[in-house]
Order: C-alpha cells, then sequence, then structure tokens
C-alpha cells in the first residue's frame, strides 16, 4: 500500500537524520566537518532544505504534525552539528601538560600593614603602657571643637577659609570643616569625662598645604592629654622622652622650644634629636585655663598637659624616610620595605 505523502516525509526526514549522525560521527577533521554541514545543513541546497521544500505536498490536515517533525529533525541536526564542532576543538587543543605534584607550590605573598597604620597601632601601644587610653573623634568638624573651645576666637588667622577645608553645606553660621588638628578630640573628651583623663588620640587631619618632603594636605596627629591635679611641664617632658626611646630607640633626645598655642600656656615646640638630626615633631603645652572653662572644668582644681605631634614626621624618623610623600605614593615597592 502506498503510504499518505506525510509517511514519505517522515521516512526521508528519518533518512536526513540517520545520514547525518554517520557523515557527523565520521568527520575526523574541519574539512570533512564543513563537507557534512554543508550537505545536511546547507542553506541553499542542503537535504534538511530540501525536505522542508516537500512540506508544500503535504495535506492540509497533516500539515502541523509534519511542521513539527521537520523543525524537530532540523534541532537534532543542528545539535549533532554543534557536538562534532565541540568534539573536533577539543580534540584541537594540546594536551594538558602533567602535574608533577611532588613540586614545592607557589609561594603566597602576604600583604602587611602600611607603615602609617604600623606607627599608629605602635603609638597606642606604647601610650597604653603608660596609661593612656585610645580614643576616637569625628574629622569633619564644627566650629565649636575645632576653634572655639580651643580659645581660637572668631578673628583668629588660623580659622581663615585659606588655611582650612570648610566644606560647601549650607552652615552660614557654623560652617563645617575637615578638622585640621586632633587637638578637637582633647575638647570632646573633656566635654563628656570627668577628670583625671590620660587619652591618646591617633587620627588624620586635614590642611590645605602644599605638599613637600615634610608636608602633605592629609596628614596624621598623636594628640595626648593628661588632666590630673598637681600636673606640671617635668611630667609632660618625661611622658615625651618616654615615649620617643620606646618608639624611636634608647639614645633619642627631647627639646622643648618656647612656642604659642592658643590652647596651652605655656606653650612648647616638641623636637627629638636621634641620628644626628633634631627634628620638629609637634606642639605641646600646659592646658589653658580658658580650655577648661569652656568645657566646664574648674581651672583652679584641675591642671593637665596636652600634645600634638605628627605621625608621618615620626614615622620617617623611625623608618630612615626623607620624604613624606613616598607614604602615599602607593607603590608597593616602597610599602613592602616595612
Ligand atoms: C598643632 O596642630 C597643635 N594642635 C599641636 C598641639 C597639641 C599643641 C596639643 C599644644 C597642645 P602644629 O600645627 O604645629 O600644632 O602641628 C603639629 C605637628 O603636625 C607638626 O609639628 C608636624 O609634625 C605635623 N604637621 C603639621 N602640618 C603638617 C603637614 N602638612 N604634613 C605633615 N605633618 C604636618
Amino acid at each position: 500500500m502506498a503510504g499518505t505523502p506525510l509517511d514519505a516525509f517522515r521516512s526521508q526526514l528519518a533518512e536526513v537524520y540517520r545520514d547525518a549522525a554517520a557523515a557527523l560521527a565520521a568527520a575526523q577533521d574541519a574539512a570533512s566537518l564543513e563537507a557534512a554541514r554543508v550537505e545536511f545543513a546547507g542553506a541553499k541546497s542542503g537535504r534538511i532544505k530540501a525536505a522542508q521544500k516537500l512540506l508544500g505536498d503535504i495535506d492540509v490536515a497533516d500539515k502541523p504534525a509534519a511542521g513539527k517533525l521537520f523543525n524537530e529533525t532540523k534541532a537534532a541536526v543542528s545539535a549533532l552539528l554543534e557536538a562534532a564542532q565541540d568534539r573536533l576543538a577539543g580534540s584541537a587543543k594540546p594536551a594538558l601538560e602533567p602535574v608533577d605534584v611532588t613540586l614545592p607550590g607557589e609561594p603566597v605573598r602576604l600583604g602587611h600593614l602600611h607603615p602609617i597604620t604600623q606607627t599608629i597601632r605602635r603609638v597606642q601601644e606604647i601610650m597604653g603602657r603608660l596609661g593612656f587610653e585610645s580614643v576616637d573623634g569625628p574629622e569633619v568638624e564644627d566650629q565649636w571643637h575645632n576653634f572655639e573651645a580651643l580659645a581660637i576666637p572668631s578673628e583668629h588667622p588660623a580659622r581663615d577659609p585659606l588655611d582650612n577645608f570648610y566644606l560647601a553645606t549650607a552652615r552660614a553660621t557654623d560652617p563645617l570643616l575637615l578638622r585640621s588638628q586632633t587637638s578637637t578630640v582633647q575638647i570632646r573628651v573633656m566635654e563628656n569625662r570627668e577628670p583625671p583623663l590620660r587619652i591618646v588620640s591617633l587620627g588624620r587631619v586635614y590642611r590645605p598645604d602644599t605638599a613637600d618632603a615634610t608636608h602633605y594636605p592629609m596628614f596624621h596627629q598623636v594628640e595626648g592629654l593628661l588632666v590630673e591635679p598637681g600636673i606640671t611641664m617635668a611630667h609632660l617632658k618625661s611622658v615625651l622622652r618616654l615615649f620617643a626611646s620606646s618608639f624611636l630607640g634608647g639614645d633619642v633626645h627631647v627639646r622643648f622650644r618656647p612656642s604659642f598655642f592658643p590652647f596651652t600656656e605655656p606653650s612648647v615646640e616638641v623636637d627629638m634629636e636621634w641620628g644626628g638630626r633634631w627634628i620638629e615633631m609637634g606642639g605641646a603645652g600646659m592646658v589653658d585655663p580658658a580650655v577648661f572653662k569652656a568645657v566646664g572644668y574648674d581651672p583652679d582644681v584641675v591642671s593637665g598637659f596636652a600634645f600634638g605631634l605628627g605621625v608621618e614626621r615620626i614615622a620617617a624618623r623611625r623608618y630612615g624616610v626623607d620624604d613624606i610623600r613616598d607614604f602615599y605614593r602607593n607603590d608597593v615597592r616602597f610599602l613592602r620595605q616595612f
């Protein structure tokens, strides 16, 4: 019995699929694969295309079934073709190098803390042994904590916009700024606690200074504050000398030069000599009575000293670095040395 056009169509598709499977399995190189692709999936005269033309002869009632069969066969041949392409592409890759599992592994390079962070931690540790607790304060400050409470009145040149990074926020009467010194933290701590106090605060400060070997617009300070009855400049110098000899080594000298800060009286510049060179490290002095009054302490009862040193300067001294800008160039060849 002669089959319907659908039967003939079905067996033709089956044959195409069988032949395609055989040809693709036999293809061992790119040329034979391409020949098989053209024979079966060629856009103009491929055998799939030829079968598609027969769809026109199928009875209308059988058209949906025939169309479905055609699509399935076409997809199956495409899948065979892709598999054969993958197989040949895989075999074209060079064989993997054998691995000698007895060889030692590649060493993993460990990072370490930045020298400034190391310095900060070391200072905290040394000052901790002297009984100074580490505290933090905000880097964005108001006029009261950065200036006013530190006896720096509004007409004082230290408040000049050219010497500070004021923030462009709408607070006309009390503009905020990036703190220019860590002395702000003295105020914040004294406002919230009662004496006696021994604190250190290490953190970033900002000034529009031109960068050179000893200046950077962002740098760190270590602020120390001690408030107890009967404190004198002798205590200040002892603490700074103990700190310097612990941090830099036994043969360091500390020198005070008379100076002026609005929030200490008397005030001094602190220089340190180490390896034959004197370097200015910071400022210090006895806390001014006006500051004690501003935070609600009675200046007739309490006394104290405060100091503020540049962290980059003491780190440079310790590590023998000539230019503090090197700390911030982010050159790992430099940083790796510490
Ligand atoms: C002060 O900032 C005072 N607050 C210090 C102080 C604290 C005095 C407590 C009295 C009592 P001065 O502006 O001198 O002082 O800065 C202190 C130190 O910060 C300097 O000696 C220096 O070591 C460091 N320093 C200042 N400007 C820079 C800068 N642009 N880059 C790096 N370090 C700097």
